[in-house]
């Protein structure tokens, strides 16, 4: 067990992160805390969080409960969260910070992300300008109330931008990748740059299908990947997060089943071979699950996919 504990990457701040941590979106009201409270008993060090999720004060209710019984210190538990767009003003953005914190029941965190590069505003760009949300970002790195900022669901080009400004690294790149959805360009370009890319639905987020309406392929119900797993005797979502991890990132898989939050974890434990690594690189299928189609409107800032993503 503490082998997996150890298993992180170093992140630009100097902080390490966790590899495997625990998702939390659209994990149901009332069953988060027993989640998260499951999750660290088994090992997990990692706790993916986030103002919209609406669950907050229930993760930090676990958090506390696992810290006051001696499950795990504060101090070993990697705690993220996430501005969201109603936020990003440089006036509010401390604020929500704090909030975050207050539901969270700690006194830091260890990771705060811009969580879209959206506002919610109508007109050519966006505004308040993402620069001044970043440097807000910043200056929660330098008042100690964040250990390492970075942004989710951000492009290559909405990053450069950001990273025009000196001063507090941009540590973590958190985006949707797995086999149908790669997001190579990405991952390429953080390499390059040495940020960390962290995978959000690792499992190809079979519960977001409903986002796009349309007659989108499950991933776990991919052909190659139902050979692979059977092939090595491993459960389908297994060769998933081990295709997660080979690929150089960490993941967040979600669950609020206590059994598939102790097996996630055990991702850890063997490696995927290279052959199947490949075959799983090589899937023509990909499509993103959660699109930002929400967040095209005509007028502006976004009026069609591809200038939310480019
Ligand atoms: P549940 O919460 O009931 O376990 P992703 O992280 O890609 O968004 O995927 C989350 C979805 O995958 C949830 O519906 C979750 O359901 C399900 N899930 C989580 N772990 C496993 C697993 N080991 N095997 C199958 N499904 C899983």
């Amino acid at each position: 067990m503490q082998a997996r504990c150890n298993t992180t990457a170093l992140l630009a701040s100097g902080y390490d992160i966790p590899l495997v941590g625990l998702g939390t979106w659209k994990s149901e009201p009332g069953r988060v805390t027993a989640a998260v409270k499951s999750a660290l008993a088994s090992g997990y060090r990692h706790i993916d969080c986030a103002a919209i999720y609406k669950n907050e004060d229930e993760v930090g209710n676990a958090l506390a409960a696992s810290i006051h019984q001696g499950v795990v210190r504060r101090e070993d538990v990697f705690i993220t969260s996430k501005l969201w767009n109603s936020d990003h003003s440089d006036r509010r953005v401390k604020a929500a910070c704090l909030k975050s914190m207050r539901d969270l029941r700690v006194d830091y965190l260890d990771l705060y992300l811009i969580h879209w590069p959206v506002t919610g505003n109508r007109g050519p760009d966006v505004q308040p300008p993402l620069l001044e949300t970043w440097k807000a970002m910043q200056d929660l790195v330098c008042q100690g109330l964040v250990r390492s900022i970075g942004v989710s669901n951000f492009s290559v080009s909405k990053m450069e931008g950001l990273m025009t400004a000196p001063g507090v690294p941009l540590s973590v790149c958190q985006v949707e990748c797995h086999p149908y959805f790669r997001n190579d360009g990405v991952h390429a370009w953080c390499k390059q740059q040495g940020i960390h890319m962290t995978a959000y639905s690792p499992l190809g987020s079979a519960d977001s299908a409903s986002l796009l309406g349309r007659n989108a392929q499950m991933l776990l119900q991919n052909e190659t990947l139902l050979s692979i797993a059977n092939d090595l005797k491993r459960s389908p979502a297994e060769v998933l997060l081990q295709w997660g991890l080979r690929n150089g990132t960490s993941i967040l898989p979600k669950s609020t089943s206590s059994e598939r939050i102790k097996a996630n974890l055990a991702s850890l434990d063997w490696q995927l071979p290279q052959v199947a690594f490949e075959a799983l690189n090589n899937l023509d299928y990909q499509r993103r699950m959660v699109d930002g189609s929400f967040w095209v409107n005509p007028a502006g800032p976004y009026s069609n996919l591809e200038e939310l993503w480019k």
